[in-house]
């Protein structure tokens, strides 16, 4: 049984569609959720799926004596960002190396990095005039938004297209492969 934890900082609909995708499957399972944010609206996704969900400290998730046993606590062997905007501490990436996955709303390394998330991301890519962006799923590593990648998605932009309406279209491209592209990975390494 592969057993995951999905770390969110916000709204929490990939998150949703990630525990929705897997909740009657029999070899994966969504055992944990874990927010930075006490009043982060994924919390109350996790509360309506029954999840188990807790809020930590950046000091807790960067304390291996908190954040290990708790991971231990819901034997997960698997940890999946959804939407997370804390650096994932060292300690864990080589606990889970290739264990941990992270989706961005960019086609990597364009529009990466510290600071580059969530609408910041889009902003960017108006700005540039970009006439495609996309989402990309990639390991997680040392090097905010560095590590390999496993699977990018394009949708195609036209000048006419709004921050909003660039963000529903990366929405629609991680819910329609975020989940999917979790369990190619989970197989395909036989975790
Ligand atoms: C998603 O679009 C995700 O790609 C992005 O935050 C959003 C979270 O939405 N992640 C990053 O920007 C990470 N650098 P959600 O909370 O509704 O799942």
């Amino acid at each position: 049984m592969t057993n995951i934890a999905v770390f969110a900082s916000g709204n929490g609909t990939n998150c949703e569609n990630i525990i929705k995708y897997f909740c009657n499957s029999n070899d994966i399972n969504v055992n944990l959720v874990i927010s930075n944010k006490h009043d982060a609206y994924v919390l109350k996704r996790a509360d309506n799926y029954n999840i188990p969900n807790k809020v930590l400290t950046k000091a807790e998730i960067n304390d291996s004596n908190v954040i290990l046993p708790l991971l231990e606590k819901y034997d997960i062997n698997f940890i999946v960002l959804a939407g997370f905007l804390l650096i994932i501490p060292d300690f864990l990436t080589e606990k889970f190396h290739n264990k941990i996955i992270n989706i961005h709303p960019s086609l990597l390394p364009k529009y990466g990095g510290k600071g580059m998330y969530g609408h910041h991301v889009h902003e960017a890519v108006k700005a540039a005039n970009e006439t495609e962006t996309g989402i990309t799923i990639h390991f997680v590593n040392n090097v905010c938004d560095g590590g390999d990648i496993i699977r990018q998605f394009k949708t195609s932009l036209s000048p006419d297209d709004t921050i909003e309406s660039i963000e529903n279209k990366i929405h629609e491209l991680e819910k329609k492969h975020f989940p999917q592209t979790i369990e190619e990975v989970i197989i395909s390494k036989n975790i």
